[in-house]
């Protein structure tokens, strides 16, 4: 290696996950409300995606709202101060604001005055996203702790005329905190990201950007709302998702059955169900809560991950892959070894 590529000194530290914490709010919206909405039944819902009620926001609820409250829960954990947290990211596809970032507004709300903040936008896939980003700028040497959050009020961008999509998601919230690893620690391992930005008319919401701005015409059009190509997504997701936990584990020179628990992005439980069986991997190594939250996008790998590590499911010194696919598309996955809590 040469003198101008060595890392310097103190650089390429391992980051670990010292603390997670989530939130939903209180308002379950359940199959059965659902058919009081749209044309559709339970028995339709629970058999193509295994949901079963999912969280709903009031509309004096903003995505931030559910951010800072997964973050001081994540802090509370990690015994981090807010006022200590040098770096914010915060994944999301329905800010609160066009601009400024959902993060700023985080950073007010929760106090972290000497963070920098920032918004990522990878969709479902945005929590791995923004966990690889933090534990990009710890590698390099410069911070030392980042908050990384995957935040969603999906329910604002859903149209409830469509039963194709409304009946799938709901809103939530994730958060981590990253520290620089203690020696002897080891923390996230390797993570593998994709796009393919050739697909984006999937998965997208058309108007409200700078392609089509708002007008009385989109807004008429339902254009502000998510729409989705169901079937084409699906396939799209299993081999992605597939391939690039292939890739993490083998970065990480394990092998699939070193790997103690799979945090998969909870879009359905068929895809959970298909991804699993494609890996060789047993149903009972999935975190799943797809049937109580719906699909939470970039808050599903996050809220899954706070209630495993807080029932006691995911133990120190375990294996842990998160593997996302989203809007984009844009897919990605991590392996770590789990560094806090009771011996596995
Ligand atoms: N209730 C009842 N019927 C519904 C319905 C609902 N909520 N939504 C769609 N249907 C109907 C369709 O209109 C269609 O009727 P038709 O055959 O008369 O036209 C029929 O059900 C089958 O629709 P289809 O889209 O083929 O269903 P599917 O088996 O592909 O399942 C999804 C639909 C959306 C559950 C499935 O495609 C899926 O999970 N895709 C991936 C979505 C996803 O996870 N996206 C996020 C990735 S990050």
């Amino acid at each position: 290696m040469s003198p101008a590529s060595a890392p310097r000194a103190g650089a390429l530290r391992p980051a670990v996950i010292a603390g997670t914490g989530s939130f939903a709010p209180e308002r379950v919206m359940t199959n059965q409300d659902l058919q009081a909405i749209v044309d559709t039944t339970d028995e339709w819902i629970v058999s193509r995606t295994g949901m079963k009620e999912r969280r709903i926001a009031g509309p004096g609820t903003a995505t931030s709202d559910l951010a800072s409250e997964a973050a001081r829960r994540a802090l509370a954990d990690a015994g981090l101060a807010a006022g200590d947290v040098e770096m914010i990211v915060v994944a999301t596809i329905t800010p609160d604001y066009p601009f400024p970032n959902t993060a700023c507004v985080v950073q007010d709300k929760i106090g972290a005055t000497k963070a920098f903040c920032m918004g990522l936008e990878a969709a479902c896939s945005g929590f791995v996203y923004a966990v690889e980003t933090a534990r990009n700028f710890i590698a390099a040497g410069a911070v030392t702790n980042a908050l990384v959050i995957g935040a969603e009020k999906m329910s604002s961008i859903l149209d409830w005329q469509d039963r194709a999509t409304c009946v799938l998601f709901g809103d939530g919230a994730g958060a981590v905190v990253l520290k620089a690893a203690a020696p002897g620690e080891r923390g996230i391992l390797t993570a593998s990201l994709g796009s393919d930005g050739s697909l984006t008319d999937l998965l997208l919401v058309p108007a409200g950007g700078s392609r089509k701005p708002a007008t009385g015409g989109t807004v008429a059009a339902r254009e502000h709302f998510l729409r989705m190509s169901g079937k084409e997504v699906f396939k799209h997701a299993v081999t992605n998702m597939v391939r690039a936990a292939q890739t993490a584990i083998a970065r990480a020179g394990l092998q699939v059955a070193d790997i103690d628990w799979i945090i998969p992005h909870q879009a359905n439980l068929r895809i959970i169900s298909a991804i699993a069986e494609r890996l060789g991997m047993p149903a009972e190594k999935c975190i799943v809560n797809v049937q109580t939250y719906g699909n939470t996008s970039g808050a599903s790998i996050g809220l899954a991950l706070d209630e495993a590590v807080r029932d006691g499911r995911i133990r120190k010194g375990q294996k842990v892959l998160f593997v996302a696919f989203g809007g984009g598309f844009t897919w990605g996955a991590m392996v770590l070894e789990w560094a806090k809590g009771a011996e596995g």
